[in-house]
């Protein structure tokens, strides 16, 4: 394994910072990794934190060094949540690429990788788990089409951050949805850790990047950047107003374009109230769900704001 030099982040009273030689840690069980946090919190440091289900790209990476930028440590979870998988299938078929991802993330200067087992996230299941009162969020878009994800992705964040207990959380803004639906669990829990929503990274061809994206057929690659170029269509074409024609379009054409549309819409972008039309005021954002053979696909795309 490589070395990394980790600085303690506190310099001492003659103003010089401790550097600790240290290598990326797997950790498999909750309560060690709790532990070691523990200590290092203690000792002054800040931690970041980066939850993944891996199979990561540079998304991924991304949201490790904006962790490193301004944490002491930086922590990333690799942990297939069965709980968020409304579709048997999906989960089945969810990519794993363990030792690259060890890699990656080693060469980003990740300094902790936690890997627990189903049996460790949840020793008790999750038949009794709690529910969480998220509202409106998980009755539109994708809690529309994925019935239960959003209870799953609270269980598992829940459980990730009381284990971690980050000073920052860092997600991505291609799960738009999913990072409102975090920013509500964060308030619920009354937690003080701070969340960082990082750009969307995109292929030179504008496909945003997603674990997904291997699965595509090279036919379903070829079509799948068609996505982003109907959502900045939609940003192009705005117009205070009717929406629906702009919407209509839109997923006409994802249509003609070979998805199975599930919707694109656009919403208000504070708190997804979806719009028929616009005041030229709200702040918006378009967004879209669809399939590509049995891949699916979601994007999104700030229109105004
Ligand atoms: O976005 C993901 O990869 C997952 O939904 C998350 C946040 C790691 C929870 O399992």
């Amino acid at each position: 394994m490589q070395k990394y030099d980790i600085y303690s982040g506190k310099p001492d009273s003659n103003g010089n910072q401790t550097v600790i030689e240290t290598t990326m840690i797997l950790y498999k069980k909750a309560a060690a990794l709790s532990a070691y946090l523990a200590k290092i919190r203690q000792q002054g440091n800040r931690i970041g934190f980066v939850p993944t289900m891996g199979a990561l790209h540079q998304g991924h990476i991304s949201l490790v060094q904006a962790s490193k930028k301004i944490n002491d440590l930086s922590v990333c979870s690799i942990f297939v949540n069965p709980a968020q998988f409304n579709d048997k299938q999906d989960f089945e078929k969810y990519p794993s690429t363990i030792e690259q991802d060890i890699d990656q993330l080693e060469k980003a200067g990740c300094d902790i990788l936690f890997m627990p087992s189903v049996a460790e996230m949840y020793p008790q299941g999750t038949i009794d788990a709690e529910h969480y009162p998220l509202g409106y969020l998980e009755t539109v878009l994708e809690g529309e089409f994925r019935p239960g994800h959003f209870q799953g992705v609270c269980l598992v964040v829940h459980r990730l951050l009381d284990i971690v207990q980050p000073h920052e959380l860092f997600l991505g803004q291609k799960d738009y949805q999913q990072c409102m639906v975090i920013k509500k669990l964060i308030e619920l829990k009354k937690s003080n850790c701070a969340l960082h929503i990082c750009p969307t990274l995109r292929e030179n061809d504008g496909l945003a990047m997603s674990s997904r994206n291997v699965r595509l057929s090279a036919k379903d690659r070829a079509r799948a950047p068609k996505i982003y170029e109907t959502l900045t269509d939609i940003k192009t074409n705005l117009q205070t107003g009717d929406l629906n024609k702009l919407k209509k379009r839109a997923a006409q054409k994802l249509t003609d374009g070979g998805f199975t549309v599930d919707y694109i819409e656009i919403a208000n972008a504070d708190n997804l109230e979806i719009l028929e039309s616009w005041n030229g005021e709200t702040k918006l954002t378009a967004l879209a769900a669809a399939f590509l053979g049995d891949v699916r696909l979601i994007d999104n795309l700030l229109l105004a704001d």
